[in-house]
């Protein structure tokens, strides 16, 4: 029956995390899968979580299904903070927000949704992306293209060939842009940049769609939602994915949400109706403690400022390996090799080292890059920040290149 079956030759990220997992050695470090990592080494369990669940479980009780677009209060909440608070929400009744199975699953169900809806077929992904940006649009039967993004020059963003490029795709185009901290370059458009797209974007009829995972890793809360506000300005219909994996430390509870910013208010309610018809037909309605928690912590003053602490110095926690890494590299091969890094913000960075080097970090050193040369600098503490740079070095030796 199945004899078919072709062999699945593993997710790139997820794949490599299970390898680095089972290996033995007591030096190895993972600078692979996108999850921040504490001083210690560890996956924190944020205090703002852990007291949110302490009151939650308070009242546990019976669990009805959630509707099929999720939780009122928490879809409220995480429109307020991705909006900005109610008082600011330029977006107003015109956006819709459902709860979603983490970002990947809201990038699925906006697929679907501007596939089965408007006809759409062709999707613009940067160059580099999130491989898996691929993979979901192609399951929904998009053809995927490519725009320019990554200079390698800089380490920055080719501006002038993605303008190019996006001024001539045809109107109702799904263009997918990452809202802050570029994953895998870390490489970022500045505000100005955000308000030429925004308007070109919307002046051409093209269809942005944020995806959104690391809102708080790259600036702060607000101004890694700056590519929100300039989109509405310009007066853009839009789409956002939205992840709480990063910056709750909740990858587990797979928490998210598609937003769907509308003309009007009218539209917005039909939008609503069709977004609610994918989530049944695909996974019915979304699961309700990871919601609960988030909720809670937005909607609490108290424990609202204990996470927004906490994930102010996890950014600033990842910043200092950021540049810790690029003084031990520069020291050693030369800033021109890495003056990348401090130009790039966010948990990546693209290092553009080769397979030959990845292999040997792997194998001979046990330091975990996704194939892409993609680094998570989450993954590095003060203890393993020598290792990795003197490893990264001898990677970076001419026997290598
Ligand atoms: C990553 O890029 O490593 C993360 O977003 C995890 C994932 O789902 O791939």
């Amino acid at each position: 029956m199945f004899s078919n079956v072709a062999y699945y030759h593993g997710d790139p990220i997820y794949s490599l995390f299970e390898e680095f997992v089972k290996d033995p050695r007591a030096d190895k470090v993972s600078l692979s899968v996108g999850m921040y990592y504490d001083e210690d080494g560890n996956i924190p369990y944020m205090k703002a979580v852990q007291m949110a669940e302490h009151e939650i479980s308070q009242d546990f009780g019976p669990r009805p299904y959630l509707s099929m677009e999720g939780m009122q209060a928490f879809r409220d909440a995480s429109q307020a903070l991705i909006f900005g608070d109610n008082h600011n929400n330029r977006a107003g009744d015109r956006v819709v927000t459902v709860q979603s199975v983490g970002a990947t699953g809201a990038v699925r169900v906006g697929a679907d949704f501007l596939k089965h809806n408007l006809d759409c077929k062709n999707v613009w992904i940067s160059d580099f992306t999130w491989e898996t940006h691929d993979d979901i649009f192609k399951a929904s039967g998009y053809q995927v293209h490519r725009y320019p993004y990554y200079d390698a020059r800089t380490g920055g963003v080719n501006f002038d060939a993605l303008i190019d490029c996006l001024e001539k795709l045809p109107a109702r185009s799904v263009v997918v842009l990452h809202a802050c901290a570029h994953n895998p370059t870390g490489a970022e458009l500045s505000n100005a940049q955000w308000d030429t797209l925004s308007t070109l974007m919307a002046k051409r009829g093209l269809i942005p769609f944020l995806d959104m995972a690391y809102q708080g890793f790259s600036k702060s809360l607000e101004d890694d939602a700056y590519a929100l506000r300039s989109l509405l300005d310009a007066g853009a219909s839009f789409l956002v994915a939205n992840s709480f994996s990063k910056n709750f430390s909740l990858y587990g509870e797979r928490v998210g949400n598609l937003s769907i910013v509308c003309p009007n208010a009218a539209q917005a309610k039909n939008v609503l109706g069709q977004l609610k018809a994918v989530a049944r037909r695909t996974y019915s309605s979304p699961p309700t403690h990871g919601a609960r928690i988030i909720e809670k912590v937005l909607t609490t003053p108290a424990l609202r400022t204990t996470w927004e602490h906490e994930l102010d110095s996890m950014r600033a926690r990842i910043q200092s390996m950021r540049i810790g890494l690029y003084e031990r590299l520069a020291a050693k091969v030369g800033h021109d090799n890495v003056a990348y890094l401090p130009v790039q913000s966010g948990m990546f960075s693209f290092t553009g080292l080769n397979s030959q080097q990845i292999k040997f970090l792997r194998d001979e050193k046990g330091i975990y890059l996704v194939g892409s040369g993609r680094i998570c600098l989450a993954g590095l503490t003060t203890s393993n920040l020598d290792y990795v740079a003197e490893s990264m070095a001898l990677a970076m030796e001419p026997e290598f290149a």
